[in-house]
């Protein structure tokens, strides 16, 4: 079964606690937790202290996606705050290979994202320093964009990578996710579904976690 991360960017901020109960009651096996700073993407977020507040109540593991510039400045700030999985953008590192160990080195697991137009192939080299391979369906920025169906063909080669190099990396795609194609993309090798509006847009955000932990299986 997939491991399902309800995005908190669609929450209902003026009830998180609420909201953050509900995960911790559903299926649902991580939080996904974006921080954006109006740089790197167009939009801002949120950052240390609202995760910091959200971990102490939060039963599941977090998993911190940052969408900004120079996020090797902020890695043990992260690890306090309560990241249990932190990943970085491809496209904003220099020495991805000493981020990645660092996040390591912090008693992290260390995530590496793609952003559409990069090649999957470019993380091969380093794979095995990659606990999470996030593969972005979307541009990010923003939830309930439409999912990019140029993914299926980049999940299946990260797949390959992995495999041919004996690697235990999770691939998790993030952008998009729906019902209706979710079992598509677990079925080309996908691991771990992001979704924020598909959950939060519901009007059984429980049920709709537990119908996506179930999607693609008979
Ligand atoms: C966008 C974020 C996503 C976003 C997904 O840049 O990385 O995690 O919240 O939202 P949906 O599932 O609505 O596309
Ligand atoms: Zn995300």
């Amino acid at each position: 079964m997939a491991i399902i991360a309800p995005s908190m960017l669609s929450a209902d901020f003026l009830k998180l606690g609420a909201e953050i109960e509900m995960i911790n009651n559903s299926e649902a096996d991580w939080f996904h937790l974006d921080v954006m700073d109006g740089k790197f993407v167009p939009n801002i977020s949120y950052g240390m202290p609202i995760i910091a507040q959200m971990k102490k109540v939060a039963t599941k593991t977090f998993d911190v996606h940052l969408m900004i510039e120079q996020p090797e400045r902020y890695l043990e700030d992260f690890k306090k705050a309560g990241a249990d999985y932190l990943t970085v953008h491809y496209e904003t590192g220099y020495h991805l290979h000493r981020t990645l160990t660092s996040i390591r080195a912090l008693g992290m697991k260390a995530g590496l994202s793609i952003n559409p137009h990069t090649p999957v192939d470019m993380v091969a080299d380093i794979i095995h320093e990659i606990d999470l391979l996030l593969v972005m369906s979307i541009n990010p920025g923003f939830g309930g964009q439409k999912f990019l169906p140029l993914t299926y063909n980049k999940i299946r080669r990260a797949k390959e990578i992995i495999t041919a190099a004996g690697a235990n990396t999770l691939i998790e795609i993030d952008g998009g996710v729906t019902l209706e194609n979710a079992g598509d993309i677990l079925a080309a090798g996908a691991d771990v579904l992001v979704a924020g509006n598909t959950v939060f847009a519901a009007a059984d955000p429980t049920a709709m976690i537990a119908r996506l932990k179930r999607a693609g299986q008979q």
